[in-house]
């Protein structure tokens, strides 16, 4: 298989991450922070580092700031539902993915005002357009860091800012960032960052999280067990027990405390690097391929390990298809859960192909990966499908 889905889940996970996931499972590794015998102080210490390394990752004063949850979905959820009540204003951009745009509708349907600031051709919001929505009232901005479909890159640090100044919360969708692309909460101006711990951060699935800035004020969508003040009715107010209820995916946060030691060994810039080598090789053969049409950013300007494309009298599912039929070449088709960004991007009626590179995919693979396109490319159109 030549693996070009890492924008959905990354794979390979690098050494030590299924090892450390069945070591969770094999060896006596307890409940955290619900009792004292050895396995569960194991657990807890297990789960405290990697909090503290996701806050070295992300630059974050406090690691107790850090969250975990099932992914970035979930993550969002807290976030957004937590910051929003009815007279309320947000705002979000046209490129966002349905784990944002969907609570928003939601929440816009009980009361919470809405505003959706314009993407251009590329994805890329000016943040002009934002400045431009902000009213008094305005509680919270929802951007994403990188863009599912495009790869586009947002003005994060500047949209901070003006957020800030605003006196909004800023909250980063990272699902396309964590681990590929530098984050720094406090430069950034990022009051809460979603995460999700499955692609960039190369760890398990069923793993994600959120940092939370300090005096940043959240309603709860959920409250329970935290092993903490049990006989208080009410959820703790100290962090991350405020946010963190039940038991944790304690086997997939130590898969995830594997995969971000190795990403802090290896360096989010090195990654970025490989990445960014390999985004390029694939724009400019695609380029050259008749018949191609390519979406996002011009190939010199920066943009995450994402690339869609169409190719001409091919429908994108049946293309997908036949990649992974000739070489076994895993993409997505379709519109990639971003129904928002794809008529931002005018694709919305056709969907298209995803190729997302990731730190362990070499550019043989993206050779033969466009080698096979142009294959198909170049045969008569009446033996393609349409
Ligand atoms: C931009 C963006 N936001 C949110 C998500 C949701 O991530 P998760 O599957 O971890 O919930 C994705 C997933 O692809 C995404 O690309």
């Amino acid at each position: 298989m030549i693996y070009l889905d890492n924008a959905a889940t990354s794979w390979p996970k690098p050494a030590g991450v299924a090892e450390a996931v069945v070591r969770a499972l094999r060896e006596p590794l307890g409940n955290p922070g619900r009792t004292h015998h050895r396995a569960a102080l194991d657990a807890a210490s297990m789960v405290a580092a990697c909090r503290e390394d996701l806050a070295e990752l992300f630059h974050a004063p406090n690691p107790l700031r850090i969250c975990f949850t099932a992914n970035t979905t979930d993550a969002l959820h807290l976030a957004i539902k937590g910051a929003l009540r009815p007279g309320d204003h947000a705002i979000c951009s046209a490129m966002e993915h349905n784990s944002v745009w969907r609570p928003l509708k939601a929440l816009a349907e009980m009361g919470v005002e809405l505003s959706v600031a314009e993407a251009g051709q590329t994805g890329f919001v000016h943040p002009e357009n934002v400045r431009r929505l902000l009213r008094p009232n305005t509680r919270l901005v929802v951007m994403q860091h990188a863009s599912n479909v495009t790869g586009t890159i947002q003005a994060i640090q500047e949209i901070g800012a003006i957020v800030r100044a605003h006196g909004a919360l800023f909250l980063v969708d990272a699902a396309q960032s964590a681990g590929s692309l530098p984050i720094d909460v406090v430069s950034m101006s990022i009051d809460l960052l979603a995460f999700p711990g499955h692609k960039g951060l190369l760890g398990p699935q069923g793993t994600g999280g959120l940092y939370v800035g300090e005096g940043v004020e959240l309603q709860l969508v959920r409250e329970g067990g935290t092993g903490s003040e049990s006989l208080n009715a009410e959820q703790p107010s100290f962090y991350p027990d405020r946010l963190e209820s039940g038991t944790l995916n304690v086997p997939g946060i130590a898969g995830l405390d594997a995969s971000v030691t190795y990403l802090l060994a290896r360096g989010v810039s090195s990654v970025r690097k490989h990445e960014t080598g390999l985004t390029v090789q694939l724009l400019r053969g695609l380029a050259r391929i008749p018949g191609v049409t390519l979406y996002g950013p011009a190939v010199d300007t920066p943009r995450a390990a994402v690339v869609s494309f169409n190719l001409e009298g091919w429908e994108c599912t049946a293309l997908a298809e036949e990649l992974e039929r000739r070489a076994g070449i895993a993409s997505r088709p379709g519109i990639h859960c971003a129904g928002l960004a794809h008529r931002t991007l005018g694709t919305a009626a056709i969907g298209t192909v995803r190729l997302s590179p990731g730190p362990f995919t070499s550019p043989e693979e993206i050779e033969t990966a466009l080698a096979v396109v142009e294959a198909i490319a170049r045969e008569p159109r009446d033996l393609c499908p349409r």
